[in-house]
């Protein structure tokens, strides 16, 4: 992972220090609103079949979301940044698989809140992954129609989860909404995230990621070595460094594993 080393951009909404001890009544407040969301029963066979790893400790694979957890963690701290956005060139490069293990990876951080939101309106993945029986529509959340309670998942105490039932028409329309943005500025001062993960769809098929951009704070490009070309990821990381900050380029689906090197 890498800074560009911008400075924090204001969004008018709560940051990082602005919660704590000394906010006895906001404690409250919070800790009312996550114990109000549902409770998510995790399907062990689903999370395996998907990919995620970082649920179970004994995997060997956890340790590379772990790794990319911290290294996250200690950006957005030294930059005062909460919003991530995981993006592709390309669909299929790994993003859902990505956001989830990084999503569980910070709830073993206790002193983090953490937020995962499904913004893939175009191929929602992340209530099928996680078999989510009854998962909320993002567009009602999205427009203001439905609140943090109908949309939001509770996994323990420090990770929410936004799961999304259908595909939405006029993705890049409703993203740039002014709806949009009150809805996420809502759920920011009500669940108070550290870090919120915004799984979005891929960047070079449509235009939903550059009309969700200034609701983040940096991005991380998710390219699959099996897949993705190098022009691909310049063009992309071009594009979003002219817009963002791009906090770090993954590279998914690599066949030289880490065990090779003895860790
Ligand atoms: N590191 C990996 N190795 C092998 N397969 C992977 C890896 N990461 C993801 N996949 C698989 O690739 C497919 C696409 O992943 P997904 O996370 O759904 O991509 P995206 O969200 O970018 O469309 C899924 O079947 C997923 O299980
Ligand atoms: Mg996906």
């Amino acid at each position: 992972m890498e800074s560009v080393g911008r400075s924090s951009r204001s969004r008018g909404v709560v940051e990082l220090d602005d919660r704590g001890p000394t906010l006895p009544e906001t404690l409250e407040i919070v800790r009312g609103t996550w114990e109000g969301l549902s409770p998510l029963a995790i399907d062990n066979d689903a999370a395996a079949n998907n990919r995620i790893v970082t649920l179970n400790r004994s995997s060997p694979a956890h340790a590379a979301f772990d790794m990319m957890r911290t290294k996250l963690l200690r950006l957005l701290r030294e930059n005062h940044w909460t919003s991530v956005a995981i993006t592709s060139p390309t669909a299929a490069c790994g993003k859902t698989c990505i956001a989830l293990n990084l999503a569980f990876s910070l709830a073993n951080q206790r002193d983090c809140r953490t937020a995962l939101v499904d913004l893939d309106l175009r191929r929602p993945q992340i209530g099928k992954a996680l078999a989510i029986k009854k998962p909320g529509a993002m567009e009602s959340f999205l427009k203001g129609e439905a609140g943090l309670r109908e949309t939001f998942f509770r996994y323990g105490d420090n990770l929410a989860i936004a799961p999304n039932r259908q595909a939405v028409q006029f993705s890049a329309e409703l993203l740039q909404s002014a709806s949009a943005a009150q809805a996420i500025q809502t759920m920011r001062q009500e669940i108070k995230p550290d870090v919120i993960l915004y799984d979005l769809p891929p960047m070079l098929s449509t235009d939903d990621v550059l009309a969700f951009l200034p609701n983040v704070d940096g991005v991380i490009l998710v390219a699959a070595s099996d897949q993705s070309t190098m022009s691909e990821v310049d063009i992309c990381e071009q594009s979003l460094r002219e817009r963002t900050n791009v906090l770090g380029v993954v590279l998914n689906k690599s066949q030289y594993s880490q065990e090779q090197y003895g860790y």
